[in-house]
């Protein structure tokens, strides 16, 4: 039996009148990828920070490794294994791998003292473990000194060092090369062959395609349907099926092509 991670039963959120999460239940399971897509607007941004405890919803249930959770804000979220990622405000571009990977959670010796060495092997580790293959790659370098995909695994590494169970990431790719792309994928295969999940968001489609293996598809503030990726041929059947779905007004997870 895989093991939820975390479970989300008929949650809601509103802004005013804005249903932005409308009755959205959803699982991830322990070492699993889900993409989850959507038009601008379905309510993604605002179902993660539900998740990562940033919103509080405004009705459902909330359960955390088959526990029922009350209370969960971003602390909790945190504490429970639940790192996001967030495109624009992840790193400080000036200050070193090492220094954006321990930032908040430094590594202190006994006297107190941040102890740079060992943070400097941690990061080596940390880096090498995600797949970070850059023969003069020094974890004492500048993030401004490293490619876009680079970045992005520099976020994932520090959200492994931080223990996550799921890491989310939002439009992880989205002004990414293919080149680059490609190097988040590499590190996000590294971090499930490690037993942790990914929750993918994104707005190409083929790149969810590619990497998820299972899609979750939003539409204002509802699930509209979940695939997995064995019954879904291609992204062209998955746009498809989406558009279907959304042009008949079904709004039910359990519709399946
Ligand atoms: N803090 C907020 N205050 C008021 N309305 C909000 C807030 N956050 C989101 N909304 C509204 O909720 C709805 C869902 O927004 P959300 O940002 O979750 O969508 P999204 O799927 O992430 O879209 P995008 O692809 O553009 O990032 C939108 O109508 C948005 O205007
Ligand atoms: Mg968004």
């Amino acid at each position: 039996m895989s093991e939820n991670i975390i479970e989300l039963k008929n949650v809601v959120k509103s802004f005013g009148n804005v249903n932005a999460v409308d009755g959205i239940s959803m699982t991830i399971k322990r070492g699993e990828v889900v993409g989850l897509i959507g038009d601008n607007g379905a309510g993604k941004s605002t179902l993660i920070k539900v998740l990562s405890g940033v919103h509080k919803p405004d009705g459902g249930e909330i359960y955390l490794r088959g526990q029922r959770v009350n209370n969960w804000n971003s602390a909790r979220s945190r504490l429970s294994g639940i790192e996001t990622v967030y495109q624009d405000r992840a790193l400080a571009v000036q200050q070193s791998i090492t220094r954006n990977i321990f930032m908040g959670r430094e590594i202190v010796n006994r006297f107190g003292f941040v102890d740079t060495s060992k943070q400097y092997q941690e990061a080596n580790r940390l880096m090498r473990e995600i797949g970070f293959t850059s023969k003069v790659f020094d974890p004492d370098s500048p993030v401004a000194t490293l490619s876009g995909g680079e970045r992005q695994g520099v976020a994932i590494a520090r959200a492994l060092y931080f223990d996550a169970d799921l890491i989310i990431l939002d439009e992880p790719t989205t002004a990414l090369s293919l080149t680059e792309t490609n190097k988040v994928f590499s590190f996000i295969e590294n971090v499930k062959a490690r037993g942790r999940s990914i929750l993918f968001i994104g707005h190409n489609i083929y790149h969810v395609y590619d990497i998820a293996e299972r899609f979750i598809v939003l539409d204002r503030g509802r699930v509209i349907l979940t695939l997995d990726k064995k019954d879904t041929p291609s992204a062209e059947y998955l746009i498809e099926t989406m558009h279907d779905i959304a042009r008949s007004g079904h709004t039910t997870s359990e519709v399946k092509a």
